[in-house]
């Protein structure tokens, strides 16, 4: 991605310390990062260490460098702000419109996305003045992410804490390569993501698996989140991913506790999206102990075959599931599919058999082989829906794909509406 302009805001919280990853990362993604801290900030993390991590100067009032009018300058130059942590005084005096600190000052004249990562106790964060605050921030088109669950400052836990320093990078990224706000559209949508491949044990100690990193799922269930839908990730093997803020994680192993899971929460669900790699064929039989090679190093003839039956098609039963009237809930369904042409039909073609075949409402299809889409970072592909529209998705990151698929399940949730 070009170099941009992003404004570190960060606020008089103990999560100030995370900030300072925040603006490690932007950095070393090669953007130009301003940081501008408030007083209270600085009693967390000194202005050295922003200075040092952004490599620009650190001010906190609009009476440094006058001459350069920093409080109008930096606001109306900045590509995107990102404000983490944002205390719920933060959000406070930027809903009133206050311009008493150079932060504030940023903040009304930015005229580029704002992003707010809050953080502050459980009681802050659902407090009617704090709510509405995030309200009238998000009409007016600032992005307010939801916080995250968990170990608060003290010994308590719950909603409020700061978002981890990578999701904030990745959704702050998000913004500067959509180059729009993301829109808080799915408030009272629960949204189901299976992600991530699955393992099918041969004996305790070995598996078939495959490649999937997990990383397309969890970026759908992360922007789905972050636009206000109530998401359960059921989480197959990925390559350690941060579990997304304010997202229900349930880790599964074989397809058949994937089924369980799906079974599970498909009833409460609207939407299902089946973006995890799962095991067509399982090992028939587990043993029960480790299978063992033998020892005589010239005999091959003992090595084991390995029976394979069908797994359980997820995607497919819970099409036909709804079809029998068993999923009354459920009014999207979004299959995955990975493709590489071949002597009968390119991508597509194989795409577009795909399905009509799983009969769901919409399949994403990317073209894999030659290093692309697993475990990458960047994808594209093709978006198709079941009354024949086709979509080229372009290429970017996973989450910037995330987006787009979620643009196109908010659609389809709408015209369902009409
Ligand atoms: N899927 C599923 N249950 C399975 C296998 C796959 O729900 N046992 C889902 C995947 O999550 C994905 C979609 O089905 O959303 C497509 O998976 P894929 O394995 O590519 O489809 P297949 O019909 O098995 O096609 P292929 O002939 O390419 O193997």
């Amino acid at each position: 991605m070009e170099s941009k302009r992003v404004v570190v805001g960060v606020a008089g919280g103990i999560a100030a310390y995370k900030a300072c990853t925040v603006v490690r990362q932007l950095a070393e993604a090669g953007h130009s990062v301003r940081v501008v801290p408030t007083e209270a900030a600085l009693k967390f993390v000194g202005a050295a260490t922003f200075e040092a991590l952004s490599g620009q100067p650190v001010h906190t009032g609009v009476f440094t460098n006058v001459d350069e009018v920093p409080h109008v300058r930096i606001g109306q130059e900045a590509d995107l702000v990102v404000v983490a942590p944002a205390t719920a005084d933060l959000l406070a005096r930027a809903v009133s419109g206050r311009a008493d600190d150079l932060l504030t000052a940023t903040l009304l004249t930015a005229r580029c996305p704002v992003m707010f990562a809050p953080a502050m106790h459980t009681e802050m964060w659902f407090h009617p003045a704090t709510v509405d605050n995030v309200a009238t921030l998000r009409r007016r088109g600032a992005v307010v992410l939801e916080p995250a669950s968990g170990r608060l400052t003290g010994a308590d836990s719950g909603a409020g804490r700061l978002p981890e320093a990578e999701e904030i990078t990745t959704l702050a990224g998000l913004l500067l390569e959509r180059g729009d706000a993301l829109p808080h559209d799915l408030s009272g949508v629960k949204v189901l993501v299976t992600a991530g491949g699955t393992r099918e044990p041969i004996d305790p100690v070995r598996f078939i698996g495959n490649r999937s990193s997990g990383k397309q799922g969890y970026a759908m269930a992360r922007v789905a989140a972050q636009r206000g839908a109530e998401v359960t990730l059921i989480a197959g093997n990925t390559v350690g991913l941060v579990d997304p803020a304010g997202v229900d994680v349930v880790h599964i192993g074989s397809a058949s506790q994937l089924k369980d899971a799906v079974s599970k929460h498909a009833p409460e669900a609207h939407v299902l999206v089946m973006a995890a790699a799962v095991a067509d064929f399982r090992p028939t039989h587990v043993a029960t102990s480790k299978i063992k090679k033998s020892h005589d190093p010239g005999r091959t003839a003992d090595a084991p075959a390995i029976e394979l039956t069908r797994t359980d098609d997820v995607l497919a039963n819970t099409v036909r599931a709804r079809a029998d009237g068993l999923l009354p809930n459920m009014r999207a369904i979004v299959g995955f599919a990975a493709e590489t042409g071949d002597a009968n039909g390119d991508v597509l073609f194989h795409a577009r058999a795909k399905l009509q075949r799983k009969a769901c409402d919409l399949l994403v299809v990317n073209a894999v082989g030659e290093g692309r889409a697993f475990e990458v970072d960047s994808n594209d592909g093709w978006l198709l829906t079941a009354d024949g529209n086709e979509a080229a998705l372009e290429h970017g990151s996973k989450t910037l794909m995330a987006s787009r698929i979620v643009d196109a399940i908010a659609a389809f949730l709408g015209n369902k509406n009409e």
